[in-house]
């Protein structure tokens, strides 16, 4: 329906049914086919009447369900304009991916973009129309929960794999095989005082617009038709009532002219963070901010047809909502046919497919990160005597939060995975995530004595990752170090293999453990990528996608940090000096960098040339970069290309990335890889917030991680 239909559609609808548009209800709404308004429902004051206008709902999925509860809305619709349905659907359907902070890990755009592509085309056959996805967020704060969503710490690797994220979910033409990206939380959600869940966030503008715009902007580039608020306060004003924000910023500058939905009973909210003194002021805050839906907070529903009544203006900002609420269910194609070919036999045709699993399973393997492998204990390939211990060892919880119609019930769990490579292995649990018993305890070190290896499988549950789960201590469990320390002491080979949401302190993990493999919750086929890596199937090439500390005390920590006036030297000479930004109990450096990932292979960087060391601004670097594997196994790695402006009018970072390629050398072979980069990513945020490429001097600094680099000058004109 082009934009003259929906204004002819918009003519006919009344005040009530515009507004109907801009409201969105949760599931319970519509129980067994239709609308229905019960029990707690009760409470919004919503008439039947008023749910068979609303624009859309969340959290309804399956073919069945989808068409039923469509049918009967049609059939109550005045106008026949169709119900949205959206969810949250981030890493996968039913066939879960790795989360995407695993897919961050992977460094590889292409990976991050088939995750999203079999996720919307496994929630399309199931009727969803919109995704909660991606989440952008820029992290540097592993005690925040939800750092298991974003891909990490670095606004270039975050703006590559929104972007691929949002082509992913939305194809080329957003074919009834696809689904709408609402990329979220704009803005900076990930930036809570403490880690502390839903709390404060206080940055600069400055900071805001180099470090956590880009990745939202790369998204909306990408076309991304929604973006949703965040709950958090930005530049002192909650973001759902944020004018500058939405209005100055997301519509003028980054062009957006989709559609932004709220989070969840953010509008009422307002009234909390004492920006709204009642519901009305609140909804009246965020239509000028142009929110165009109200997720479930009952505000638009309850006050904008009186005010629009009193105020033209606020008539005319329900009208921009409507049209374009009723635009983006043009292009999902709704009006041509609302139920978008959902059927159930396409369901069961396409969902959870071999093809599907298997990309899951790669992905996996793409991202699991081998922190530590001291004395080569990995790949397991001389020794069939393992014991497998641990409390994460043979559960299937290694999908992560938000992992929609995931069932951990029928993940294949580690030790079901190796044992089908390894029918003498040996498993004793040992411990729960937080509790042990002498009996459990005696037993797994009885087993372990026997064999000649051990592959403990350390970690949290699901339900300590995403949101709602801020954690002041990121260590292990004390009951899981205090195994650990147990099988220590038996002296045999210890290979820790870590399930978790978030980066850990893990100091006294790799002083125990003799290799260590960080998987993330690796998903679907999680366990399957796992067992291949431990028994040398598959080569491991993530990379870190976030410093990983070596104490909460050093958090926020992360690899792009400013200078200071007392940058801390190292230098011998200097070991007295403690007048310089430096701690007096623990050492600056994070116990694991970003950008660090080893393999099985022994790939070193051999030489970094610059075709030019004087280029424009407006030109390109050409760089060429020769790496050789000094062994005989074939891998992957990451050829991480950071730059420092070495001064400006604000502080620079000591390095930003600027370009990232994930290479693959065959056993023994040399490679010479040109990588051309725009000087564009170079820009820094000046005093007057413009976004600019100065001339002047840089460093080039590229390595494998982003703490060993080799360095060359250059100079821009
Ligand atoms: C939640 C989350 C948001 C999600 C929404 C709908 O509170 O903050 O990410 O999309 O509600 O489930």
């Amino acid at each position: 329906m082009s934009s003259e239909k929906v204004q002819k559609l918009m003519q006919q609808m009344t005040i009530e049914e515009k507004i109907g548009q801009l409201i969105q209800l949760s599931a319970d709404f519509f129980q067994d086919g239709q609308a229905v308004i019960t029990g707690p429902m009760k409470a919004s004051k919503l008439t039947l009447k008023t749910v068979y206008t609303v624009g859309s709902v969340l959290g309804i999925s399956g073919a069945s369900q989808v068409r039923k509860i469509q049918h009967d809305y049609l059939a109550n619709s005045r106008l026949k304009i169709p119900l949205m349905f959206m969810a949250d659907v981030v890493h996968g359907y039913q066939t879960i991916f790795p989360i995407p902070l695993a897919l961050g890990a992977s460094f590889n755009p292409e990976t991050m973009k088939i995750a999203s592509q079999v996720a919307a085309q496994e929630s399309a056959a199931g009727g969803i129309h919109v995704t909660f996805a991606p989440m952008v967020d820029l992290v540097r704060d592993p005690r925040w929960g939800r750092v298991m969503e974003s891909t990490g710490e670095d606004p270039y690797l975050n703006s590559v794999m929104a972007a691929a994220s949002v082509r992913g979910f939305q194809g080329e033409n957003l074919d009834n095989r696809h689904v709408a990206a609402c990329v979220k939380h704009f803005a900076g959600y990930g930036a809570p005082e403490a880690g502390r869940e839903y709390n404060t966030v206080d940055i600069s503008e400055w900071r805001f617009r180099e470090q956590y715009l880009p990745a939202y902007q790369a998204a909306i580039d990408a076309q991304a038709l929604l973006v949703m608020t965040s709950f958090n306060t930005l530049f002192g004003v909650p973001a759902t009532a944020n004018q500058h924000l939405m209005r100055d910023i997301l519509r003028k500058e980054l062009k957006f002219d989709g559609v932004l939905i709220s989070d969840w009973d953010a509008i009422a909210e307002l009234i909390n963070h004492s920006v709204a003194g009642d519901l009305q002021t609140a909804a009246d805050l965020a239509l000028k901010a142009g929110v165009d839906i109200d997720m479930m907070a009952f505000a638009y529903s309850k006050y904008l047809q009186k005010a629009a009544s009193l105020d033209a203006k606020t008539a005319e900002l329900i009208d921009e909502s409507t049209q374009r609420i009723l635009e983006l269910k043009d292009q999902l194609g709704l009006f041509d046919d609302p139920y978008r070919g959902v059927s159930e036999v396409r369901e069961h045709n396409e969902i959870k497919t071999s093809e599907n699993l298997k990309a899951a399973q790669t992905a996996a393997e793409e991202s699991v990160v081998l922190l530590k492998n001291q004395g080569h204990v990995l790949p397991l390939t001389n020794t069939t005597n393992v014991a497998l211990i641990g409390p994460v060892a043979d559960t299937g919880d290694l999908l992560g939060s938000w992992s929609w119609q995931g069932r951990t019930d029928e993940t294949t769990t580690i030790r079901e995975a190796l044992t089908a490579q390894m029918p003498h292995l040996k498993y004793a649990m040992g411990s729960h995530y937080r509790a042990i018993n002498l009996a459990d305890m005696k037993n797994a070190i009885n087993i372990a004595r026997q064999q000649d290896v051990i592959v403990a499988v350390w970690g949290l549950p699901s339900s300590e990752s995403g949101e709602a789960t801020s954690l002041t201590d990121i260590k292990l469990p004390a009951e899981q170090l205090q195994l650990l320390h147990e099988l220590a002491k038996l002296n045999k080979p210890i290979v820790s293999v870590i399930i978790a949401g978030r980066p850990l302190d893990l100091t006294e993990v790799t002083a125990l453990s003799d290799a260590i493999l960080f998987a993330w919750f690796p998903g679907s086929k999680g366990a399957n990528a796992v067992s291949r890596i431990l028994l040398g199937q598959v080569n491991p090439s993530g990379k870190l996608p976030m410093t990983f500390p070596r104490s909460v005390g050093q958090v926020p920590i992360y690899y792009n940090h400013y200078r200071t006036g007392r940058p801390i030297t190292n230098t011998p000479e200097d070991a007295e000096n403690k007048y310089q930004s430096k701690y007096i109990d623990e050492l600056n450096s994070p116990l694991y960098p970003f950008g660090f990932g080893l393999s099985y292979a022994e790939i070193m960087i051999d030489s970094v040339k610059l075709a030019a060391t004087t280029i424009a601004t407006t030109d390109q670097l050409q760089v060429k970069v020769t790496l050789t594997n000094h062994s005989a196994v074939a891998g992957k790695t990451v050829i991480e290309t950071y730059a420092h402006q070495n001064v400006a009018e604000t502080v620079r970072p000591v390095e930003s990335l600027i370009d990232f390629e994930k290479v693959s050398l065959n056993g023994n072979e040399s490679k010479t890889f040109t990588l051309t980069i725009p000087c564009s990513r170079l820009a820094n945020i000046h005093l007057d917030l413009s976004k600019q490429v100065d001339a002047g001097q840089y460093s080039l600094l590229v390595g494998l991680d982003s703490a060993n680099l080799i360095t060359v000058p250059f100079t821009l004109e």
